[in-house]
């Protein structure tokens, strides 16, 4: 079926668009699951004034994939945290040129000197798992979030978060302000002088006051970072701690959110667990973890695969048309502002049959020959614009994975069916429990 359909108000009189809607629905993957349903594959609706359109199909992904300019929608909030001129909504040339000198930090050749912080890290939260109690049920969140920002912080911004209790200070304050952000999905933005936005604008502050520290501590501190190209481009200093935060939240947060999704699978799934065993054990042997060893490990790459394709932990991204163009024959004129689902096309049974179903062998190099390459699509498509950390974060994951499971057997707690809650990330409702077993 080929239909434009459209679910909310009057677009002419709404002032919220279809945030009750998106409430109603769950979130925001079950909300255009449940549009596309209705209205087929191309659907329109509003976010907030602005008109958007969702066509969550690898061929309605192909003729976007050049497209790189952000569209202006969930601006007016996030400007709060990033800045209007960060990364996060620069476009044009700007976008481009700032994109590629930052994303340099993020290549091969940062990634061999990033692999033995990454491992540094991973052997500190192996040792801190040795001493847990036999049988001890606990949650991995606060440490798997724990690594992932001291991961990304240390490579990208300097030793500042060498220390525990920097780590957990960050922390803290993006935990005060992140329910913020997501409830303005649903509910919109708290309004000028409530007590909410006070408190936001507070929790705020206080993150930009950490950006500014660390930029002064670059004078100080030797080894270059993503950090210093930041400050080297002269921007005002609001948005280079935009900059700054971007880098450091997008990082952070949907690896965590990966590895914890990770334990909680392998938890899950025993036979899948032993699998990744005999992988570890045959790679690794008696010596210690590698960069070279990384390619090796292929089946756990496809257990992170679908890990990340089953629970696409960042459920749409998004791209203003550049110019005038045709999504399955229909028209989009120059501006239309585009949502990628890219959750709805991971989920979408006509490309992965039984989409519920956990099964890392959908990326065992038989299979992906056959399926359209957008089909898997995670970070965005190719293109310019898409995500800068992929290479980071499969880096990142793989060496903490493989530490843990050279170690542990990981077990689930009594309910380790937590539920999912489906927001701006893809997250368990509750915390994932485990229990540990030595091997
Ligand atoms: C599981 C891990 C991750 C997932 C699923 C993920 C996913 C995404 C997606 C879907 C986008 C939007 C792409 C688009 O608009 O086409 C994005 C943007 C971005 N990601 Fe990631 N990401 C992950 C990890 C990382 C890491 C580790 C970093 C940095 C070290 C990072 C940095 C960024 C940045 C800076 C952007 C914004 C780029 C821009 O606006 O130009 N991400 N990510």
């Amino acid at each position: 079926m080929r239909c434009i359909g459209y679910i909310g108000p009057d677009v002419r009189k709404i002032t919220s668009g279809n945030h009750p809607q998106l409430g109603e629905a769950g979130g925001i993957y079950q909300f255009l699951r449940d549009l596309h349903t209705e209205c087929g594959p191309v659907a329109e609706f509003c976010e907030g004034t602005t008109r958007v359109v969702s066509a969550p199909t690898p061929i309605a992904f192909k003729p976007q994939v050049e497209l790189c300019n952000k569209p202006a929608i969930q601006m007016e909030f996030l400007a709060q945290v990033f800045g209007s001129k960060s990364i996060r909504f620069i476009n044009g040339e700007e976008g481009k040129q700032r994109r590629q000198k930052y994303d340099a930090f993020l290549s091969n050749v940062w990634l061999d000197e990033y692999f033995y912080v990454f491992l540094e890290n991973a052997t500190g939260i192996v040792e801190k798992w040795c001493s847990k109690r036999p049988g001890e049920s606990f949650s991995v969140h606060t440490d798997l979030y724990h690594i992932a920002c001291k991961s990304a912080g240390m490579t990208m911004f300097g030793d500042y978060f060498k220390n525990d209790q920097n780590v957990d200070g960050f922390m803290d304050l993006y935990w005060k302000f992140w329910p913020t952000i997501e409830i303005n999905l649903t509910d919109g933005i708290p309004p000028e002088g409530s007590k909410e936005r006070h408190e936001f604008d507070t929790v705020v502050k206080k993150v930009h006051d950490i950006c500014n520290r660390l930029k002064k501590e670059r004078g100080t501190t030797t080894g270059r970072r993503l950090v210093d190209a930041m400050l080297e481009t002269g921007l005002d200093g609001t948005t280079i701690s935009g900059d700054m935060l971007v880098y450091m939240l997008t990082g952070f947060h949907s690896t965590g959110l990966v590895l914890i999704w990770c334990l909680y699978f392998a938890a899950k799934h025993q036979d899948i667990q032993q699998r990744i065993f005999s992988e570890v054990d045959a790679v690794l042997g008696d010596e210690e973890l590698k960069r070279d060893m990384l390619p090796h490990l292929k089946f756990l790459r496809q257990f992170v695969n679908e890990t990340l394709r089953i629970r696409f932990v960042t459920p749409i991204a998004g791209r203003e048309a550049e110019d005038d163009m045709d999504i399955y024959g229909f028209h989009m004129p120059q501006k239309t502002q585009l949502v990628q689902a890219l959750s709805a096309t991971m989920m979408d049974e006509t490309l992965w049959p039984e989409p519920e179903r956990f099964d890392p062998d959908r990326f065992r190099t038989k299979e992906t020959g056959d399926r359209h390459q957008l089909s898997f699509c995670p970070f965005g498509f190719e293109g310019k614009r898409t995500c800068p950390g992929q290479n980071f974060f499969y880096m990142e994951a793989t060496i903490i994975l493989a530490c843990l499971f050279r170690k542990f057997q990981v077990f689930p707690e009594n309910d380790v069916d937590t539920g999912i809650t489906y927001g701006f990330l893809t997250r368990p409702r509750g915390e994932v429990f485990v229990k540990l077993q030595k091997r």
